[in-house]
């Protein structure tokens, strides 16, 4: 059964990278009863482990979702922005933002000239006051908000934010949950900064040190009309990586991984993503290399308040987990 309160809580908690502490705390209160040992890395990564005498297996999900950050504050009281992770401007019109303490604006744009194409330079945010002494106490350069958008799910689907890859962290939580019977060490890590640049799962991946990584993250889809053309659907099952940007998925754990589905009746595709990457990326080439592979949770809408994911891809990702952890 689909925890809708935990994917709920999970997608509305604030933390875009380099600002996980809430996520953090949210998480390690989830999974506390259900650990060996919990850490926090340096750099934030949240470390879980599940102890073993047998190989060293990491699966990791990043908790950092894409945001906004304040450069500029004008005399006016609105806010100029840059972005933390991957957002076009073209996409943000109109749209609310929240902050870490609550406070909201929506995004607007200054006047173009002709044929003039929207950059996130003719963004502003306005923050519905015209008490200049409210915007200088409330915000500061440095400041981040991410999406403001509700959480919405029908029999099959859910539509929520920062699915991206608050979704990988609810299946890694089920995982540690419903933990196997297994000599493995196994390491359960929600990492931080994925959105700009896979900066956690680098250290992680070093400090650990693991014989098998396999990373949790979404992936895009090709069915629906928004022009993406690859194999992945929603419904298809877990998606198993064989390529992305920062990846091509070692040949014997991309093996291992359909199996694994094919022994245990897990539904599962074959996933080639064009452009992206995700965790694996840095892992893999850490030390003298580190096998590695990705399962990917089909997702439509990538990076947009509303990215859309199937509950039963969820379950069947889950069930491969917990099969490769095993
Ligand atoms: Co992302
Ligand atoms: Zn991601």
């Amino acid at each position: 059964m689909f925890n809708s309160d935990l994917m709920k809580k999970l997608s509305n908690c604030f933390g875009p990278s380099g600002r996980e502490k809430n996520i953090r705390e949210l998480i390690t209160n989830e999974i506390k009863d259900y650990a060996d040992e919990i850490t926090t890395d340096p750099l934030g990564n949240l470390i879980v482990r599940k102890k073993g005498n047998g190989k060293k297996i990491l699966f990791t999900a990043h908790m950092d979702q894409i945001g906004l950050i304040i450069t500029h504050v004008d005399e006016k009281g609105f806010l100029r922005f840059s972005n933390v992770g991957g957002l076009k401007a073209k996409e943000m019109l109109g749209l609310r933002m929240v902050f870490d303490n609550g406070l909201e604006g929506v995004i607007c744009k200054e006047e173009l000239k002709n044929n003039e194409k929207l950059s996130m330079s003719k963004l502003y945010i306005d923050v519905a006051s015209t008490d200049k002494e409210f915007v200088k106490k409330n915000f500061r350069l440095g400041d981040m908000c991410v999406f403001k958008s509700e959480y919405y799910e029908t029999e099959d689907c859910v539509v929520c934010k920062a699915a991206d890859d608050r979704i990988g962290c609810y299946i890694l939580i089920d995982a540690i949950k419903n933990h196997p019977a297994t000599d493995n060490d196994v390491y359960y890590v929600f990492t931080v900064q994925e959105e700009v640049g896979l900066r956690g799962a680098k250290t992680a991946g070093y400090s650990i040190n693991p014989d098998l990584a396999i990373a949790i993250d979404v992936t895009a889809t090709g069915d629906s009309p928004d022009g993406i053309k690859m194999d992945v659907k929603l419904g298809g099952g877990a998606a198993i990586k064989i390529k992305d940007n920062s990846i091509i998925t070692h040949p014997e754990v991309k093996d291992l991984l359909t199996y694994l589905a094919e022994k245990n009746n897990i539904k599962y595709q074959y996933e080639i993503l064009e452009f992206g990457g995700t965790d694996a990326g840095a892992i893999h080439t850490s030390r003298e290399g580190i096998p590695s592979g990705v399962i990917s949770i089909p997702t439509r809408n990538l990076h947009t308040s509303g990215e859309i994911f199937n509950k039963s891809d969820v379950e069947e990702c889950i069930k491969l987990v917990i099969a490769a952890a095993q």
